[in-house]
């Protein structure tokens, strides 16, 4: 038997996971391969924002003995059924999306695209090839115009605020068609304001830290007034990867807190600190990292944005003994170390 750190007993997998060249399915393949399992990679190095980025997490990825990557859309059905009917994998992890709120308002059809067509796709892989458990992830941004904090899981979220949270309730409402009728485990995650070293360039750790290098003022939304669960990618995966462990029965609770469905092998999951932090503390801490003030353009709230998220974590807790609690402090400079030395800055 191998023995790595995941611990004796470990049951070496292999994984399909999407996204892989993106922010979070990079952290996530990489825990993987690290704990001994095998992945394979599917991404479309869309150009939503620097493909180079892509590219550079790919090659790393590929120096892993265990990871094979295949550049494919996952809204092509005969590419994905090909990738599947090769790597025969019994575990999914459902990461490659359109992201992004104020994007979805200029190219709404690339959210339909990616995460509707494309989730659609995996799911009829997952159908037909009866896998151990598929994950997904949705977003705090499901919770819409909610106001009823901390968000637990169990709140009705049929107020989306942009085309991006449509289309990823969307998906989580096909998720659950699919644990009901083929009897498909299946658990979604529900992520909040992720963000840590090889961050996305359309995010704002990464945006501010950009341009207060460059001595170049911010664009601040709703004059500052915003709270954000924010959650270090590093916690996030842990907390990924123990609840692939934790696969869904129907109608078996853990608690009056959790959203397992009456029906279905089907369970949503929060993933956030729940410790929200004001969007102004935040900034104190890219200034404090960087060793420069920002220059500050106050705006308006942007349409749909929300001012606050916060997760409600006794589920996440419940299940896998775990809370993301990496603090702002330490994660902002995180970010702000790996930028200087990617960007030579
Ligand atoms: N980063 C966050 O704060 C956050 C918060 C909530 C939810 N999420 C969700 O987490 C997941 C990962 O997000 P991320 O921050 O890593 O984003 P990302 O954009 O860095 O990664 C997504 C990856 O998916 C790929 N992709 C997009 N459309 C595709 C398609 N049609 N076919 C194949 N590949 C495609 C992209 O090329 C990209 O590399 C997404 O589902 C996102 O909606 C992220």
């Amino acid at each position: 038997m191998k023995f790595f750190g995941s611990g004796w007993g470990t049951k070496f997998m292999k994984y399909v996971v999407t996204g892989t060249a993106g922010f979070i399915g990079f952290f996530t393949a990489q825990h993987l391969l690290r704990q001994g399992h095998e992945v394979v990679g599917i991404d479309a190095m869309v150009p939503y924002y620097d493909v180079k980025l892509k590219e550079r997490r790919n090659d790393i990825l590929q120096q892993h003995r265990g990871f094979t990557s295949h550049k494919a859309d996952i809204a092509d059905l005969e590419a994905v059924t090909e990738i599947f009917k090769k790597s025969a994998p019994q575990r999914v992890i459902h990461l490659a999306a359109q992201a992004g709120v104020r994007y979805s308002l200029e190219f709404p059809e690339t959210y339909i695209h990616s995460n509707i067509v494309g989730t659609f796709n995996l799911l009829e892989q997952v159908r037909h090839k009866q896998i151990e458990h598929f994950l997904m992830a949705s977003t705090s941004s499901a919770y819409g115009a909610s106001t009823d904090f901390p968000f637990c899981e169990l709140q009705a979220a049929d107020t989306p605020l942009t085309i991006y949270a449509a289309t990823k309730r969307g998906g989580e409402h096909m998720c659950h068609s699919y644990a009901n009728l083929w009897g498909q485990a299946t658990t979604v995650f529900r992520f909040f304001s992720v963000y840590g070293p090889w961050g996305r360039p359309d995010m704002a750790l990464f945006k501010f830290t950009d341009a207060i290098l460059k001595g170049e003022p911010i664009e601040i939304y709703n004059h500052g007034n915003m709270v954000r669960d924010f959650t270090y990618v590093e916690d996030l995966v842990k907390a990924i990867v123990l609840l692939a462990d934790a696969i869904p029965a129907a109608g078996q609770s853990v608690g009056d807190f959790d959203s397992i469905s009456p029906v279905a092998p089907y369970r949503l999951v929060n993933i956030g600190n729940g410790d929200p932090v004001p969007l102004m503390t935040f900034i104190e801490e890219i200034e404090k990292s960087t060793g420069k003030s920002a220059i500050k353009t106050y705006l308006p709230m942007q349409p749909g944005d929300v001012e606050k998220t916060f997760a409600d974590t006794r589920l996440l807790k419940t299940l896998t003994g775990f809370t993301p609690g990496a603090k702002v402090d330490y994660g902002v400079a995180e970010f702000v170390r790996w930028f200087r030395e990617y960007y030579q800055v």
